[in-house]
């Protein structure tokens, strides 16, 4: 069952309980539907969890591009071609990307003009195909650190399983 998020305050302490409740989600994948149903509960924890964010989401891939998820935020584009923008980028190159100045990035596509920075972490399935991505905007310059960066891919590596 759901086990909820402790706030202390220090939020950066309490890594071990969003993905302890992460995975919480993630036990009784069935269908599509339940699928769906898990990334719309992990959008909403990520949401709530990481303060100073305007969209929290997934991109998932269809096969040929990234279609958007589940989110919590402002209306996103629905479709996103590899290598295009930092989810794009994030995807076909199968990394972690920060981009501390969005207006900087030369792709970058603007959903929102809230955003000024962004964190894009793939999602491998177990035999290494790209299964879509986590998407994170800050109406903030320089939002996200390694922290972000870990416990996202910790993240990953749960719904992966
Ligand atoms: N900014 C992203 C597009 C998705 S939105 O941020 C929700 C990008 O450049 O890929």
């Amino acid at each position: 069952m759901f086990a909820p998020v402790k706030r202390t305050g220090n939020y950066e302490g309490d890594a071990e309980s969003f993905l302890e409740a992460a995975s919480s989600y993630l036990e009784e994948e069935r269908d599509v539907y339940h699928e769906f149903a898990e990334l719309a509960n992990i959008s909403a924890l990520i949401y709530s969890f990481l303060p100073d964010l305007n969209w929290a989401g997934f991109y998932l891939f269809d096969g040929q591009k990234l279609v958007v998820g589940p989110f919590q935020g402002e209306p996103a584009c629905v479709e996103i071609r590899l290598g295009r923008g930092v989810c794009g980028t994030a995807a076909e190159r199968r990394e972690t990307l920060i981009v501390p100045d969005v207006s900087k990035f030369p792709s970058h596509i603007a959903c929102s003009g809230k955003s000024r920075s962004e964190i894009v972490v793939p999602i491998l399935k177990k035999d290494g195909t790209l299964y879509g991505v986590i998407d994170l905007d800050s109406p903030l310059l320089n939002r996200f650190s390694e922290y972000e960066k870990d416990l996202l891919e910790s993240l990953a590596e749960l719904i992966s399983r």
